[in-house]
């Protein structure tokens, strides 16, 4: 992983201000809270005296974090959140920024009216940022206390948000301020949630082939042709939010044998060179008709990002479950060079290809 944030993630810089802040706040906070607790006494000043120096170090990775996220660029937000909730991931970040300088610099002005000096682990002293006063100290004491509550706040909103993106919106927001990739996060979630998945669990589902079609149609000449693939598998997992479907590529039939000799050569499948194609999914997410699932097409060698929409339902058949995935989507055939040399034209063989899915689904046994 590099330093430097990308377009698609946050740099192991950014994720390590990230995750040193988070834990800081977590001991500041516990700090703050005993400090407050205990009787004056040396316990109570020694407490203080670390909650203040490990608040002054939040301030200086907070300025160091912010510098940082100038000089780099920021994975934009995903772009299927709506407007609202765009607003308020914005709004979220934003006021948790603010609240890294403000509480510290509260603290600080705290100590300074009060006429106590801050050092920072014993090593240096900080100079006071206003003259003793208190009425200033007793605002501040104030302020600190309801910045505080605000982060609270703000933190658990901005927990909730990573945790519907992960589980509901099934993005991946968290996975990309995280410094281990999908098989240990996926280890990490699954390990928490193991006993609630337990009883909630949707099983994953793989093809019931005899009932199932897939079909393709484009036009040829003005008029209307189509065809099926006889041999294709998939596995379809929604709690994981995967869709995964391998197809055979010489298993098509068009009906006519002199074209099938044609859509399986060299100009268009290209059988012999390219004999699966693969389409695997990683998003889910629900939309106002049902579902959709973005991934990757990789069709006679070439792989393109593409999203297909599908219904889904499942049912109970003579006291078994089953799942019915059914949709339909275009694709380009000469985006995947379908249609080599003359067959690039789209005079007379149409680019646009209208591809049918009709599953029947059942729960896999390897669950
Ligand atoms: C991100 C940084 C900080 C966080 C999250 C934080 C949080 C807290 C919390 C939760 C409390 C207990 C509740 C309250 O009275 O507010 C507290 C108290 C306190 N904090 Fe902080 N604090 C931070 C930074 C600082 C700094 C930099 C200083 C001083 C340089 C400071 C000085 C104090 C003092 C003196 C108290 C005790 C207030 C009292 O006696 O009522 N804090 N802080
Ligand atoms: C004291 C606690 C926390 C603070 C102050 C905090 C602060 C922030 C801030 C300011 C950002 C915006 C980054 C930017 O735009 O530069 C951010 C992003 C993020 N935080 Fe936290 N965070 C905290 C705890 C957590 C926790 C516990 C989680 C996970 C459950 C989390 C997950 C994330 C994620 C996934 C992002 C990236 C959002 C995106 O890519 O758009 N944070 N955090």
């Amino acid at each position: 992983m590099s330093i430097r944030n990308t377009r698609e993630r946050w740099g192991s810089l950014s994720q390590f201000f990230h995750w040193l802040i988070v834990a800081l706040i977590a001991i500041q906070a516990a700090l703050g809270l005993t400090g407050i607790m205990l009787p004056l006494g040396v316990q109570k000043l020694a407490v203080l005296a670390r909650h203040k120096s490990i608040g002054i170090t939040i301030l200086g990775l907070a300025a160091l974090r912010l510098l940082w996220r100038c000089l780099n660029p920021t994975p934009p937000l995903p772009s299927n959140l709506r407007p609202h909730e765009r607003f308020l991931a914005r709004f979220t970040h934003a006021a948790l920024y603010v609240l890294l300088f403000a509480m510290p610099l509260t603290g600080w002005i705290m100590s300074s009216a009060r006429g106590f000096p801050v050092s920072w682990f014993s090593l240096f002293q900080l100079p006071d940022l206003v003259p003793k006063s208190e009425t200033l100290y007793d605002a501040m004491v104030r302020t600190h206390a309801a910045l505080a509550i605000a982060l609270a706040v703000t933190v658990a909103l901005h927990i909730a948000g990573a945790i519907k993106h992960h589980f509901v919106l099934k993005d991946d927001t968290l996975r990309r301020m995280l410094p281990f990739g999908r098989p240990t996060l996926t280890v990490l979630v699954g390990v928490m949630l193991a006993p609630a998945a337990a009883h909630s669990a949707e099983p994953a589902y793989a093809l019931l082939a005899a009932q199932s079609s897939l079909t393709y149609a484009f036009s040829q000449a003005g008029a209307r042709n189509q065809g099926r693939f006889k041999s294709f598998a998939v596995s379809f997992d929604p709690r994981a939010g995967r869709l995964d479907v391998m197809i055979d590529m010489s298993s098509f039939d068009t009906g006519d044998q002199q074209r099938n000799g044609i859509l399986g050569g060299k100009d268009f499948f290209d059988a012999a060179q390219y004999p699966q194609s693969r389409f695997t999914a990683s998003r889910i997410e629900k939309t106002a008709a049902g579902y959709a699932a973005t991934g990757s097409l990789t069709l006679r060698g070439v792989t393109r990002g593409i999203t297909i929409p599908f219904t889904w339902r499942t049912a109970t058949v003579q006291g078994r479950p089953v799942g019915y995935l059914s949709g339909q989507t275009t694709l380009r055939r000469l985006d995947f060079g379908v249609g080599q040399g003359q067959w690039q034209s789209t005079d007379w063989v149409g680019n646009d290809v209208t591809v049918r899915y009709a599953l029947v689904l059942t729960p896999s046994e390897s669950k």
